[in-house]
């Protein structure tokens, strides 16, 4: 944990991903440290998988203190450090690396506690007893997947584009309660409580295709993605009169103040924050 500093070098800190230049943390971690009277910058980094491991290990050399991890790389950045917390030991998914002064490179997951969050206290959403279903099997599904079945879900249906990772994904989670893997095709109704979509495919402005009468005017509509406007996979839920849809803002305000929490050891208030992200929603 580091003190607020009265003046000096900022501690750095930032974000890799490929493309990362859309990513909102550089100002949600700059308004909290604002709020905590933490000395710090927070940079974004693009760096492409073949490098990720060379490149992410020289900014903590150079002197970068914590890094936040985004698609496609959080899965390889389970491999590069030498700790796991528990959540992301479970998840083998890392959004959240600290660097010690003893050159522990401490891996974490903060994704699961930020959708939890968000869905329950932002949104209000009782998530037990719920049928669920994640679109997409890759380092953003693997975050939240434990901390979801911990919600004692009626049941939790992964579905990927390559369906072997839906597969391995609920596998790997079949202790902690009903997780099913399967491929877009093979979905089927009865209309799911809540859908999340945890693929990338918005990102190149597509929606995976689905079968018909997995939406029905109760059914919630979660897109981890984020932005202006509806993204693909709001759009296709409106087009299904969801009940609601929510973009993934909240849960990126809260996984970015349990990561700043494990770096700084203060949990900024994402309230205000929240209020201002609303108006670019
Ligand atoms: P992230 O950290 O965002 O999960 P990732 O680990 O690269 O990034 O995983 C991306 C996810 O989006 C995967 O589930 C991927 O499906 P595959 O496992 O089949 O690659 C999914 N995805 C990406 N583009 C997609 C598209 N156009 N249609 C459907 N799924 C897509």
């Amino acid at each position: 944990m580091s003190l607020p500093h009265e003046a000096g070098e900022p501690d750095q800190y930032g974000v890799v991903g490929h493309p990362v230049e859309h990513s909102w943390s550089p100002f949600i971690h700059g308004m909290f440290a604002k709020t905590t009277a933490q000395n710090l910058v927070y940079r974004l980094f693009d760096i492409a998988p073949d490098d990720f491991r060379r490149e992410t290990l020289r900014l903590f050399t150079s002197g970068v203190r914590g890094l936040n991890i985004t698609l496609p790389h959080k899965q390889a950045a389970a491999e590069l450090v030498n700790e796991l917390t528990p959540r992301a030991a479970r998840a083998q998914a890392v959004n959240t690396i600290a660097f010690f002064e003893d050159t522990t490179l401490l891996g974490d997951n903060t994704d699961g506690l930020g959708l939890t969050c968000d869905l329950e206290q932002n949104l209000q959403i009782d998530l037990a007893d719920k049928r669920v279903l994640i679109l997409g099997a890759g380092g953003a599904a693997r975050g939240v997947v434990g901390p979801l079945l911990e919600r004692e879900l009626r049941l939790l249906t992964v579905a990927n584009r390559t369906p072997f990772k839906a597969r391995k994904l609920a596998a790997e989670f079949a202790d902690l309660g009903q997780i099913a893997g399967c491929t877009f095709a093979e979905l089927r109704g009865p209309a799911y409580d809540l859908i999340i979509n945890a693929t990338s495919a918005g990102l190149q402005g597509e929606m995976p295709q689905l079968p018909a009468g997995l939406v029905a005017e109760e059914t919630v509509c979660y897109d981890m993605a984020y932005g202006r406007g509806d993204t693909p996979f709001t759009s296709w839920a409106r087009s299904f009169h969801a009940r609601r849809t929510s973009k993934g803002w909240g849960m990126l305000v809260e996984q970015a103040a349990e990561s700043f929490l494990l770096w700084r050891g203060i949990r900024p208030s994402t309230k205000p924050i929240l209020e201002a992200l609303a108006q670019h929603a």
